[in-house]
């Protein structure tokens, strides 16, 4: 079904043509309250909202049947109807959901095998060929498998509570300048590898892993050393074991976690491993209480659901062409990151669940960056720009540092931003260049302290209103085929490349390929 069928979805269409609401005056009385989870406000205030636009929303989500879809997620259904599989990683924090035992025992089987190797590698007891203690953890991996643990690592390791001695390295890139910029840093005899891939045959983490391998088997010449110096986190186990990896040291998933959604499962190791294992049971008790309050609240205060309606009045019915990621925050820098995956590899498709041309706007771009330092980049067309958008603020209320100077104008700062992007200013007849024209809506989440808790609670809300928004839309949010065609396309360029074989190409992909190797020295 086309939502745009819906009668709410032409009721909101209407209300939209007719709509002369300024947020200068909305903001005098916001329409929700602030609203409250696992220690992280979520504050609505400065969107165009209304309380006829709200009914109109929670009506589409009806119409849509969201929360109908919701709990067939939640029940294990196969809902990735083009992989033919149930989407449950909601079953790896054991939340709402009425997971089978069997999935049940299984996750707290991998958590357990996780806990007793991030223990041993935190306490020093996870002993080299050597007999050394481990002091470096590289993870390889690369979307799914690679930008929630960075994320939450960057985010919540420096904390003096959770944190170790041990450095936790990350290499994504087929680019050499990632990995090899990492191993002049090693002593193999003190290095851990994670290898994390789903599939066991993603390129980027295939070559790196291969390259680290042959960087330890040159300066060791211990192949027996392998099974002490890496682990893998696959659902490929039979590929794993022939890299030569000790079956202990192999942690399954499992294919109805998808990659984007996988931080929770073992591909978590190094958060564990940088947090420890309570904190990593933080992580995800913030998340479960997230599950929680999707599965249990009524439409008119669940955060999820919330986030994915007001996303879409803003998107298709306000027209904005972007969502910027504004952390005021540099623990989380990497938060835009995680989210352009989780959101636009989710959620950038172009046909219906049932494989028709879905007929409105899907997902759009999401990009962002750290407050303040992008005040002095590219606030200047968030301000006066031409296309409309929509932005999220995030900042941490509490100052861990104890620099009242620093923090209170960093949050000053991302209040200020989203006030002049609401309120604007109205310039003198003769200045027009100073008009500021305000209008923009934003949403503000506002971290109580930068946890575990609170973290995870916080993404789980965006992958919950991922999911919502999926559904309005009538798409499938848990597949991503569009990324197959450029992986297939490589090889025999690759080939032409490295001299394997010529494959005749279109003549402008054809002289960049000779150009680049005639430059080759
Ligand atoms: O290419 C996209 C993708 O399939 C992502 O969806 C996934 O997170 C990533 O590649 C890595 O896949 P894997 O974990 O199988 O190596």
């Amino acid at each position: 079904m086309n939502p745009a069928n819906t009668a709410a979805w032409k009721n909101l269409a209407k209300l939209a043509a007719q709509d002369v609401s300024s947020l200068a005056e909305l903001t005098k009385q916001p329409t929700l309250d602030i609203l409250e989870l696992s220690g992280c406000q979520f504050d609505f205030g400065k969107q165009r909202l209304n309380q006829e636009i709200l009914t109109g929303l929670i009506e589409l989500s009806e119409e849509c049947e969201v929360f109908a879809h919701r709990d067939k997620m939640l029940n294990g259904e196969a809902i990735n109807n083009s992989e033919d599989r149930a989407v449950l990683h909601t079953a790896l924090r054991q939340g709402a959901n009425v997971v089978s035992p069997d999935i049940a025992n299984a996750v707290q089987d991998v958590q357990r095998r996780m806990a007793t190797i991030a223990e041993a590698v935190r306490n020093g007891t996870w002993l080299g060929y050597t007999n050394k203690p481990i002091t470096d953890v590289v993870h390889i991996g690369i979307g799914g498998s690679h930008l929630g643990p960075e994320l939450v690592v960057r985010a919540l390791a420096d904390d003096g509570k959770r944190s170790s001695n041990l450095k936790i390295h990350f290499a994504a890139n087929i680019d050499g300048h990632d990995l090899f910029a990492i191993l002049p840093q090693l002593n193999p005899e003190k290095t851990l590898f994670i290898i994390a891939s789903k599939s066991f045959t993603t390129l980027e983490t295939q070559v790196n892993a291969q390259s680290a391998r042959s960087w330890f088997l040159e300066r060791t010449c211990s192949p027996d050393g392998i099974a002490k110096h890496f682990v893998a986190i696959t659902t490929n186990i039979g590929e794993a074991e022939s890299f030569g990896l000790a079956e202990e040291n192999l942690l399954p998933m499992w294919d109805w976690v998808g990659g984007r959604y996988s931080l929770w499962s073992a591909v978590g190791l190094p958060i564990m491993i940088a947090i420890g294992v309570s904190g990593f049971e933080e992580l995800l008790a913030g998340a479960r209480s997230a599950d929680r309050h999707f599965a249990e609240t009524q439409a008119q205060t669940n955060i999820p659901l919330l986030s994915a309606l007001l996303a879409t009045w803003n998107y298709n019915f306000l027209g904005a062409g972007s969502l910027a990621v504004l952390t005021y925050d540099e623990r989380l820098a990497l938060l835009p990151d995680y989210l352009q995956q989780l959101e636009m590899e989710s959620n950038g498709k172009s046909v219906t669940r049932d494989g028709d041309a879905v007929g409105i706007h899907t997902m759009p771009i999401l990009w962002g960056g750290t407050g303040t330092r992008g005040q002095h980049a590219y606030h200047q067309l968030l301000h006066q720009g031409t296309r409309a958008f929509t932005a999220d603020f995030i900042l941490v209320a509490s100052d861990d540092l104890d620099q009242a100077e620093h923090h209170n104008w960093l949050a000053a700062n991302a209040l200020a931003q989203s006030q002049a992007m609401a309120i604007g200013y109205d310039a003198p007849a003769n200045q027009p260049y100073r008009q500021v024209p305000g209008n923009r809506p934003t949403s503000t989440i506002l971290i109580d302290e930068l946890g575990p808790r609170q973290l995870g609670a916080l993404l789980a809300v965006y992958e919950h209103k991922v999911f919502c928004q999926g559904v309005v839309w009538n798409i499938n949010s848990f597949d991503q085929w569009g990324v197959e065609l450029g992986k297939m396309l490589a090889e025999p360029i690759y080939e032409t490349l490295s001299g394997q074989q010529d494959h005749k190409q279109d003549l402008a992909t054809q002289r960049l390929i000779e150009t680049i190797q005639y430059k080759t020295p």
